[in-house]
């Protein structure tokens, strides 16, 4: 495919859509000319008890401070639940539940998500949980996900969401950094046709978290599960008996709303801090822009709401849009590999919102499965969490959207709350490959490695230059890791980590992360903690991890071993460190392959030169570049010989 390859905006989709390619460029006009009264104009589409008068307050220098709407007072929750109950929508399904076993589905409306957030919130403050306390939620993707997180919007606490593929380990770390008092968690998880023991990891993970004074134990499976008196109550016990409406707190715009953890180039994975206003307006506003959303669709977005892309795209975007959104407990391969168009014919959805592992596994198998469903009622789909490769897209495009549906192409992070870079459905002429345009009120750059602003068509390092809405305020508990992290690579700029290109039109070609962050089916996986999991193991003496190309996952995972003295490789070993690493981290962490190195290719300084390790990793043996500063070359000779073929 070439670059060139312009998929044009179809004049009867331009014509029903919500903004247009004159009104796109009117917007990204007003919002350069005039930031403040651009925002000023979208904050309206969330519910204020006061409407803030400052707009925007920020510095990417010095200690970098960042605040929005800074003296407005709002409850999230009231946003995503109270005003479309008062506006008369209290009957309209907010979300629609697609359980992992094809027999079953629920369907909630916004008044009873309201009934249930208010129970649980006036349940949590029983238990003590006020305003500013950290809560943590390790659940399913049931409806008690999002009834636990507007809960606590409610109250003022602030959730920390731990993916429940991530480990006991990884659960425990969380929780002690932001010393959660309370977990919400269910007994089982069901995923595949499986299930996933939630409450024993939990309580694994507990007896290091003394922090935790109370569980709340959703029953889902009905699994046996152990309650230890005085702290594990189950869900309807603590809720059952409350009263059915619950006074919002009053949360200032720049009070936190939640945590995430999300893995860096260093170090342990940070918690990325959002707060309440500014969150909230970029997730109704990229919502409604990017997905061309219209009142009584359908939409689904298939993440986990561990992720940043089911906090923003499952939950807050559309429920505080007022939109139905689909949340799906399951897999798309389970029970057949038809599961997601049958579930789009099942539920009439309009827009659906995937990752491009998720197209790529399904092209495998073929245009049977999904032509075998009618799929009429799409209208938008759209692609998350890595580059989408050409022949990916076009896939998506002609197979699954029949040439009917624009595809958007949406770039983003934890980070940014919500996305930055992306087509609008009516308004953008698509590139398969490219997530094309900044939205209105988001200023990227790109710069060479000395900082150098590149103008035109050009690649480079991709940085934001301003602050928008829902950019991280913090790392929580270390503020100078933030600054450090994003702040100090290329002076007075937001520094994404990622590398990009930009074309003739101005389009914007993601290449991936140039820093030392992989990404592992869409799951964003930091090489250093998988190289200390690795090396926690009594007989591995050293280990570096680099990503290497993968047909299906984007990158895989390739760990470069160097055994303690006295012991010797073995199939076995290979299979213990992959398990090994998978108690540690999670499955999402397992190693793709394994390579015993005698030793690894250092500098004369002692630093491992990764450069090299990622070229043997993608068999680019014959590219390794300059060897000149190595130690001991014969290392990566003997690496060449070795690397593990797949
Ligand atoms: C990293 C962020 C975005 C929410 C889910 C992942 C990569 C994300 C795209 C895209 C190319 C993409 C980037 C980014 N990424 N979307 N459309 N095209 N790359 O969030 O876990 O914070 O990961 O995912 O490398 O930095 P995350």
């Amino acid at each position: 495919m070439p670059d060139d390859a312009v998929i044009a905006v179809k004049p009867e989709i331009a014509s029903k859509a919500g903004i247009n390619a004159e009104r796109h460029r009117a917007m990204t006009e007003a919002a350069e000319r005039d930031p403040e009264g651009f925002w000023r104009g979208e904050m309206r589409r969330i519910a204020w008890m006061k409407e803030p008068t400052r707009i925007k307050n920020t510095s990417f220098t010095g200690d970098v401070s960042i605040k929005w709407f800074e003296d407005g007072v709002l409850n999230a929750s009231v946003s995503c639940l109270d005003r479309h109950v008062e506006a008369g929508n209290g009957d309209r399904v907010a979300i629609i539940w697609e359980g992992d076993d094809p027999n079953s589905d629920a369907k909630v409306t916004y008044r009873e998500m309201h009934r249930r957030v208010c129970q649980l919130a006036n349940a949590m403050r029983g238990m003590g949980v006020k305003k500013g306390d950290r809560v943590c939620i390790y659940l399913p993707m049931i409806v008690e996900a999002a009834v636990a997180m507007l809960a606590c919007a409610r109250v003022g606490a602030v959730h920390s969401i731990v993916f429940g593929g991530f480990s006991p380990d990884s659960l425990a770390s969380r929780i002690q950094d932001s010393e959660c008092s309370l977990l919400l968690t269910a007994d089982e998880g069901r995923r595949g046709g499986r299930s996933v023991p939630l409450k024993k990891n939990a309580d694994e993970a507990l007896k290091t978290c003394p922090s935790v004074k109370h569980v709340i134990v959703a029953r889902n499976t009905g699994g046996q599960v152990a309650m230890q008196d005085g702290r594990d109550v189950w869900w309807e016990e603590a809720c059952g008996s409350q009263p059915e409406t619950c006074e919002p707190e009053r949360m200032n715009a720049e009070d936190p709303l939640f945590i995430l953890y999300t893995s860096g180039s260093t170090g342990k994975p940070k918690g990325v801090l959002h707060t309440t206003a500014g969150y909230l307006v970029w997730a109704s506003y990229t919502h409604e822009l990017v997905f061309d959303y219209r009142p009584g669709e359908v939409y689904w977005c298939t993440a986990d709401v561990g992720w940043v892309t089911g906090h923003t795209y499952i939950v807050y975007g559309p429920l505080a849009n007022g939109a139905t959104s689909l949340m799906f407990e399951g897999v798309p391969n389970y029970p057949g590999i038809d599961r997601f168009w049958q579930v789009v014919d099942k539920h009439k959805v309009n827009i659906f919102y995937t990752a491009p592992t998720a197209i790529r596994s399904l092209m495998r198998e073929g245009e049977a499965p999904v032509k075998k469903h009618s799929r009429k009622s799409l209208r938008v789909l759209g692609s998350v969490g890595e580059p989408i490769n050409p022949e990916a897209w076009m896939w998506y495009y002609r197979v699954v959207g029949d040439e009917r549906c624009p595809i958007v192409d949406t770039w983003w992070q934890t980070e940014t709350g919500g996305i930055l870079i992306s087509p609008l459905p009516g308004a953008v002429p698509q590139k398969p490959g490219s997530a094309t345009l900044p939205l209105p009120g988001v200023k990227p750059a790109l710069v060479d490695n000395d900082g150098k602003v590149l103008e035109g068509a050009a690649e480079g390092n991709l940085v934001i230059t301003d602050s928008w809405p829902g950019q991280m305020r913090t790392v929580y508990g270390d503020h100078e890791r933030f600054v450090q992290t994003y702040f100090s690579s290329f002076k007075g700029t937001y520094f994404t980590g990622d590398g990009a290109r930009r074309d003739a039109d101005g389009y914007y070609w993601i290449t991936g992360r140039v820093d030392d962050v992989i990404n592992v089916s869409g799951h964003r996986m930091g090489t250093a903690e998988v190289e200390s999991a690795l090396v926690a193991h009594p007989k591995v003496a050293e280990a570096a991890v680099v990503g290497m190309p993968h047909d299906l996952k984007g990158q895989g995972i390739y760990c470069y071993v160097t055994l303690v003295a006295g012991e010797e490789p073995s199939d076995a070993l290979r299979k213990e460190l992959v398990a090994w690493v998978r108690k540690e981290i999670g499955p999402i962490a397992s190693p793709d392959a394994i390579q015993w190195a005698p030793g690894l290719p250092k500098t004369r300084s002692g630093k491992i030169m990764r450069r090299i390790l990622r070229k043997i990793a993608a068999n680019e043996t014959d590219a390794l570049g300059d060897t000149s500063t190595l130690a001991d070359p014969a290392v990566v000779e003997d690496l060449v010989e070795n690397r593990v073929a797949r």
